[in-house]
């Protein structure tokens, strides 16, 4: 049978994704970073870190050991061996999937998400049902819904929690009764925690910690501001799975950069330090965002439980075209949310992200009011 590609109409197996077309063509271009999914990104000068001594040959191609130490800490029951660390969350998302799938898997996946969650189970030719976060449900996860998806046949299901975009949280009993589920129809979770460390109140214990079936996905780019040094990681108990993402790197990557791994040891070595100043940080920007959100009659919103993102909505009775807005933000006001369509998503939300520094996301905001106020008295004539 001829095996048909993903994308019929370019012949690729991957497409590009909107979300990261978007920040590709105007990250460099704007001024006001309101629709970022990090911390403000730290520099060599915030870590006070001397390099002059690493050696740039090839690494372990699971990872530097002691770093794989740092990061099994996190996650209790496991130790470093139990820990691949990758280049960025990306890698660990990709090379999990290849790993525990093939063609016409059937697989469950969260949505809206990150979107290499859904997009490389697409790529990969699974039959996949997506898991809809609703607005109007607070864009809480249904535990029904996800039992009313399962097949005797599903491999696989991905979370992600805290959310990105939404910015919402299971709860720890939630998380504990998806557990139950998935070993008892006996399929594997992937769990992405790329948030879990910016939970506003208690954080969700790691998924590879509470089962054997789960698969921990977490990454220094978010919570720590480093995206720059693309290093994340695979945590889980399955050594099938912590052997053939060591397969699959071994063509495309074979390990990660020496001085990347270095940089994300240094700083985990001060994580509590690092994170306190975070979510200080973090806790005064959601100030800002909640006070603004308060002013915003053409805007609705869930307040997000965890992050540095959430996903307002235009409210479905203001006339206006929302791409018209996102273009003059970008264009005019030098400013950058993310439209819902990068989520595919209703592209009257859209990604709203105040980690950046808090002038940046004061005038980002104050953009917003501007250029809202501007499409809508445009649309309205
Ligand atoms: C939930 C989530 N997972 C994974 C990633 C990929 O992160 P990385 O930059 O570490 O590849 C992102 C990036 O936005 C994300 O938001």
């Amino acid at each position: 049978m001829r095996q048909l590609k993903y994308d019929e109409v370019t012949g690729m197996w991957f497409r590009r994704m909107l979300l990261e077309e978007w920040f590709d063509k105007y990250q460099y271009e704007i001024r006001y970073n309101v629709g970022e999914s990090a911390v403000h990104c730290l520099t060599f000068a915030d870590i006070d870190i001397d390099l002059r001594h690493v050696s740039l040959r090839y690494g372990y191609h699971a990872g530097k050991p002691e770093l794989r130490e740092m990061i099994a800490d996190q996650y209790e029951g496991l130790s470093s061996e139990h820990v691949v660390v990758t280049n960025g969350g990306s890698e660990a998302l990709f090379s999990v999937a290849v790993c525990l799938l093939k063609p016409g898997d059937h697989v469950i996946v969260e949505h809206p998400n990150y979107p290499s969650n859904y997009e490389v189970l697409r790529s990969l030719g699974c039959k996949v049902d997506l898991l809809h976060l609703e607005f109007e449900n607070d864009f809480q996860l249904d535990l029904n819904e996800l039992k009313a998806l399962m097949t005797p046949q599903t491999k696989l299901v991905c979370l992600t929690h805290p959310n990105n975009p939404t910015g919402s949280m299971i709860s720890e009993k939630t998380l504990e009764e998806i557990v139950d589920l998935i070993e008892s129809r006996g399929c594997f979770m992937v769990f992405d925690e790329t948030y879990r460390e910016l939970a506003f109140g208690h954080k969700l214990p790691t998924a590879a910690s509470v089962s054997s079936k789960a698969v921990s996905i977490s990454t220094m780019s978010k919570s720590y501001g480093l995206p720059g040094i693309r290093i994340g990681w695979i945590a889980t108990k399955d050594k099938f799975i912590l052997e053939s993402v060591l397969a699959i790197r071994e063509q495309v990557t074979i390990c990660n950069s020496a001085i990347s791994e270095v940089i994300a040891l240094s700083v985990l070595e001060r994580k509590d330090e690092f994170l306190e100043n975070v979510r200080r940080h973090v806790e005064r920007n959601s100030q800002t965002v909640v006070s603004w959100m308060e002013n915003q009659k053409e805007l609705e919103w869930k307040r997000p439980e965890a992050g540095v993102i959430c996903f307002p909505r235009i409210k479905l009775d203001v006339f206006l075209n929302p791409e018209n807005l996102y273009q003059l933000l970008v264009e005019k006001y030098k400013t950058f949310v993310i439209p819902g369509r990068c989520f595919e998503m209703d592209n009257r939300h859209f990604r709203l992200g105040y980690g950046g520094m808090p002038r940046e996301l004061e005038v980002g905001l104050k953009n917003i009011g501007k250029a809202l106020k501007e499409v809508v008295d445009s649309t309205s004539f």
